[in-house]
């Protein structure tokens, strides 16, 4: 059957939109787009609509978002896309992190007297690690995808050549960053106007990152890691105070890794793996709540109950976890059930244990921009991704002539034992510096499989993204719609600091007083957090739900 009178597509999140296409053929299941712009939303509709599949829409995505999205992530960043292979029931962690350069080391972001320089870990060319978006793109499209790149990069190109128009976002976070945006006239052309915010409405064109997004196009990833891109990325950085050299751009390669997964009653959670934390630490969580009892406790342990998981598993988290092409981290005992019995020998159902009181670890570190999307496609191929290049807008330089922002993902390294990077997260020798190492991360894109649904998730927000999807896959655990998911209030604890940091709707005034009667000392946030795409799939029909976090200008479509 074709029908011609087209099909709506159901846009929700920061925007409600309605697309008529007319005489698209009818297909026999849904797919479906979640990401934190409109644009990159429709880019990615667009190829699944055309036959792509949900790898080649990742592509497009990933690219749209590198051109609208500058804040968040980008060609000079990385990230990592969880993928689910429908026709071989096989699931694969893409890692395309950044890494360190090869003329980095342990102590570069200390000055002589020893003390972290925390401008030269988050600000300019030093902050930069070698980017790895670019070769995800050729991996993606050659293991992967239906489509050629110049395919899927098309929509991306288009939106840097005619530009797009700013919102009142891109503001508040160009705002957050105006001083160091104004300090290289490369990004100050771009992203300001006379060196001032430029008004909501104003039209950014970047036709230096259409020209480089046309030579991955043509070249894969050749177009960014050899020849006159990559020459201009190293002269840009070295004239800036950077380290980069050739070398480091031609020898960058993504990998694919095995996933962390594990059983949470009866659901089967596949999460990022390391150098990502967030596998290892929903895995050590959850194994918690499953030995205190989770769903069976009442509203305030419940409550109780994961702040004390969050506490513990995040103390883990600064002792043990880096990358693990460079250090040994004993992965399987710190997700083993008897790890999580002794995590809570000393847990109290009547008293908050001070986190004083955990073994002292030697040291703690996360990003809080970040992007993150999910697609399903109609033969049932997901893709959950988290795409970072750190800081609100990276270090804030553009290399001339490229187009490219540069990532400040430097500073989720340990700089320095015991001193807490931007997000306020610890550190131990697991994650210090190295030449070609990765840095720890916290982004976490999910799935998560129970018989009757599957849930496709992500979020950006620093150290607060691994909670942010507890929280969420909890929801989901216990019936919510994608909307519901998404818009869920959201608390979070970290370990030091010693404080349940709270968004002002997470708790009832009751809720804070019996917290509070715990020993918990709570901190409302000025601001709401996060930026959550989620989609729904019921496993029976096939039938999609998704949704865009209320809380930004996402939107999500699902279309059949
Ligand atoms: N830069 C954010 C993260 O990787 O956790």
């Amino acid at each position: 059957m074709t029908r011609r009178d087209g099909i709506a597509l159901r846009f929700s999140g920061g925007l409600l939109l309605c697309l008529l296409l007319l005489a698209v053929p009818a297909r026999a299941a849904q797919f479906a787009v979640a990401s934190a712009h409109p644009l990159a939303t429709g880019a990615g509709i667009e190829i699944l609509r055309d036959g792509g599949n949900a790898f080649d829409a990742a592509i497009a995505v990933t690219a749209v978002l590198a051109v609208v999205e500058p804040y968040s992530s980008g060609l000079g960043g990385g990230g990592f896309y969880l993928l689910h292979d429908a026709t071989r029931d096989r699931q694969v962690m893409l890692d395309a992190r950044e890494r360190a350069p090869l003329r980095g080391h342990r102590d570069m972001y200390l000055d002589a007297q020893g003390e972290v320089v925390s401008d030269w870990s988050m600000n300019g060319a030093l902050a930069a690690g070698i980017p790895g978006i670019p070769a995800a793109f050729e991996h993606l499209a050659r293991h992967y995808g239906k489509f050629p790149l110049e395919r899927s990069l098309a929509r991306a190109i288009e939106h840097a050549d005619d530009g797009f128009e700013i919102e009142d976002y891109y503001r508040r976070m160009a705002g957050f960053r105006h001083e160091v945006l104004k300090r290289y006239r490369s990004t100050r052309a771009i992203f300001l106007r006379d060196g001032e915010l430029p008004p909501s409405g104003t039209v950014i064109r970047q036709p230096d990152l259409a020209a480089t997004l046309r030579a991955i196009a043509r070249d894969g990833r050749d177009g960014f890691y050899r020849g006159p891109v990559a020459a201009k990325l190293v002269d840009a950085v070295r004239a800036n105070g950077g380290i980069w050299t050739l070398q480091d751009l031609n020898q960058y390669q993504v990998v694919e890794r095995e996933p962390v997964r594990f059983r949470y009653r009866n659901a089967d959670i596949v999460a990022a793996s390391l150098p990502s934390s967030g596998g290892v630490v929903l895995a050590e969580i959850f194994n918690m709540l499953d030995e205190l009892g989770h769903h069976k406790a009442g509203k305030v342990e419940r409550v109780h109950q994961l702040v004390e998981a969050m506490r513990r598993a995040y103390r883990d988290r600064a002792e043990y976890l880096g990358d693990t092409d460079y250090v040994d981290v004993p992965v399987d005992l710190l997700t083993s059930r008897a790890h999580a019995r002794s995590l809570l020998r000393n847990y109290s159902a009547t008293r908050a244990t001070p986190s004083t009181e955990l073994r002292a670890i030697a040291a703690a570190s996360g990003g809080s921009d970040t992007t993150h999307f999910s697609i399903v496609d109609a033969v049932g191929n997901r893709v959950a991704a988290t795409l970072s290049i750190n800081y609100p807008f990276g270090s804030g330089l553009v290399a001339d002539g490229t187009g490219v922002l540069l990532n400040d993902e430097m500073d989720d390294f340990s700089a320095s034992p015991g001193v807490p990077n931007a997000y306020g997260l610890l550190g131990s020798d697991a994650n210090a510096i190295e030449p070609g190492k990765r840095m720890l991360s916290s982004m976490t894109p999910a799935f998560v499989r129970t018989p009757a649904r599957t849930l496709v998730s992500g979020t950006p927000g620093g150290s607060r993204i691994i909670t942010m999807q507890l929280l969420a896959m909890l929801e989901f655990l216990r019936g919510a719609d994608a909307a519901t998911i998404v818009a869920r209030p959201r608390f979070h604890h970290q370990y030091f600091p010693d404080a349940i940091s709270h968004e002002d709707n997470a708790f009832e005034q009751a809720m804070i007083d019996a917290l509070e009667k715990l020993g918990h000392e709570l901190k409302p946030m000025s601001y709401r957090y996060g930026n959550m795409h989620a989609i729904v799939i019921d496993n029976a029909s096939g039938r999609l739900d998704a949704a865009s976090d209320p809380r930004v200008i996402g939107a999500a479509a699902v279309a059949e």
